[in-house]
């Protein structure tokens, strides 16, 4: 990956790479209907890379991560995570959903520590470890509180804490920043991009913002409307780290253009 801050992880068992051959989604609606949510995906992600998905609405992004999640299966190609067809949720994967889904009745801290109760992994830090990753996400005197006494955006802040605290392999995220304000929004991406810089991991995102796939990304993928396709596959050859300077450059600005062009036709 060029310019990566930090070297990937060696460690063995930290090997994750996705590959999707041929995939397709057909949905049945209640009345019969057929939609053809994705058709003829083909993707490969690499080991620690960060790939965005860009498209308009209703081409098919959730479905991506849904599938890549195991939460739903194609209806015809291959989901693979290391070799391995994609049947359920694996324990490597975090997701943060277009809406945060925190459960009401539990505090914020244990919205975060949920998976790894759930997974009967709690160890002694992991405490610990939830509570700096909400100070991280400016959360900080907020965790014995319930979702509805936090404001959207700061629900969504303690969703994505709780996708991190296994430190995933693969972290899916769908429109993660959508419902925060446009500074808080900001400084997250970078926060993002600097948790993944220093524990290193795959990490597939799905945004409407241009701006931000390219401020984020290796590669874009830039999806057409329904039936979702690949339309192009854009390379963001933009040395990392990156600050919001970068988007000044002649690089940056290729990038983003050819994005639009792709979605909007201008
Ligand atoms: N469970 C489902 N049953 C029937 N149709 C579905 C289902 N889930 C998604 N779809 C359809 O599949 C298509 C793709 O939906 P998806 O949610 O993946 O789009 P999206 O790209 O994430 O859109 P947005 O940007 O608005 O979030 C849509 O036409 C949607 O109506
Ligand atoms: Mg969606």
């Amino acid at each position: 990956m060029p310019g990566r801050a930090t070297t990937p992880s060696t460690e063995a068992q930290r090997v994750t790479s996705i590959n999707i051959t041929n995939a397709s989604k057909v949905f049945e609606s209640w009345d019969g209907e057929e939609i053809v949510a994705l058709e003829d995906i083909s993707l490969d992600i690499k080991e620690n890379e960060f790939v965005s998905l860009v498209g308009p609405s209703g081409c098919g992004k959730s479905t991506m991560l849904r599938l890549l999640a195991g939460l739903i299966l194609p209806t015809g190609g291959a989901v693979e995570i290391d070799g391995t067809p994609v049947k359920e949720p694996r324990k490597d994967t975090g997701i943060v959903f277009q809406q945060a889904t925190l459960l009401p009745w539990k505090t914020i801290l244990d919205n975060v520590l949920f998976p790894l109760s759930v997974m009967k992994e709690m160890k002694p830090d992991s405490e610990q470890i939830a509570r700096d990753l909400l100070i991280l996400a400016g959360l900080g005197g907020f965790e014995k509180k319930y979702p509805d006494e936090l404001s959207g955006g700061m629900q969504q802040r303690a969703a994505i804490c709780r996708a991190l605290v296994h430190d995933p392999e693969i972290l899916l995220m769908d429109e993660p920043f959508g419902a925060l304000d446009a500074l808080t929004r900001e400084e997250m991406s970078l926060e993002l991009l600097r948790i993944w810089t220093e524990r290193p991991k795959t990490i597939v995102f799905v945004t409407h913002s241009i701006t931000e796939a390219v401020l984020m990304s290796d590669r874009v993928v830039v999806m057409s409307a329904r039936p979702g396709r690949i339309m192009e596959i854009i390379d963001v050859p933009i040395d990392r780290p990156r600050t919001f300077e970068v988007e000044a450059s002649n690089d940056f600005q290729k990038c983003a253009q050819r994005i639009r062009y792709l979605i909007t036709g201008k």
